[in-house]
């Protein structure tokens, strides 16, 4: 499940209801899914792409996502502090960000049109769908893992836009795990 943090505020969300009703107030989408069958999460791509199938076919149509992959970073991954280095500081893209995580854990960091930031941890289970344009950062847990689903509109959107503006420095990376909350 989820956790939402709304900086600025101190508040801090884990009702699904709660957390997709504050993301959506910015735009962001926020689900729960399931498999259609029991899956692995180390079950090979394709597998776990028809596991979700429903959910992918229904999320192309909405957003006009023309294809979906799986992303598996780890601990064991080349040169992961670079490829994380990319995602740590605020950026925009012009294709909107879409990840159902499967393993482990991620902190996005969203800097809001009504300048705030919100902090939401996915984990096993989470939908997160992040508009082309909006402002944000994205960071892993202790655990430096996540496998992902991923949806594309068209890949040559996904290269970061940076904003330089270095308000990623002024958040600690904050993940919280089962016992803390
Ligand atoms: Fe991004």
């Amino acid at each position: 499940m989820a956790v939402l943090s709304i900086l600025n505020e101190h508040t801090r969300l884990t009702n699904v209801d709660e957390i997709a009703a504050s993301l959506a107030s910015h735009g962001i989408d926020y689900e729960r899914w399931t498999p259609s069958h029991p899956v692995s999460d180390d079950a090979p791509p394709e597998t776990i792409l028809n596991a979700y199938s429903r959910e992918i076919e229904d999320l192309k149509t909405r957003g006009g996502y023309v294809t979906a992959d799986v992303i598996d970073v780890s601990p064991a991954t080349p040169n992961l502090d670079a490829l994380l280095a990319k995602f740590n500081r605020e950026h925009w893209h012009d294709e909107d960000e879409v990840r159902f995580t499967i393993a482990g854990h991620g902190l996005f960091h969203i800097h809001t049109e009504a300048d705030t930031v919100l902090g939401i941890q996915v984990e096993a289970g989470d939908l997160i769908r992040i508009p082309r344009g909006t402002l944000h950062w994205f960071n892993l847990c202790a655990d430096r893992r996540i496998r992902a689903i991923r949806l594309f509109q068209d890949m040559a959107g996904w290269t970061p836009h940076y904003t330089e503006s270095r308000i990623d420095e002024n958040f600690l990376l904050a993940c919280f795990s089962a016992a803390h909350l």
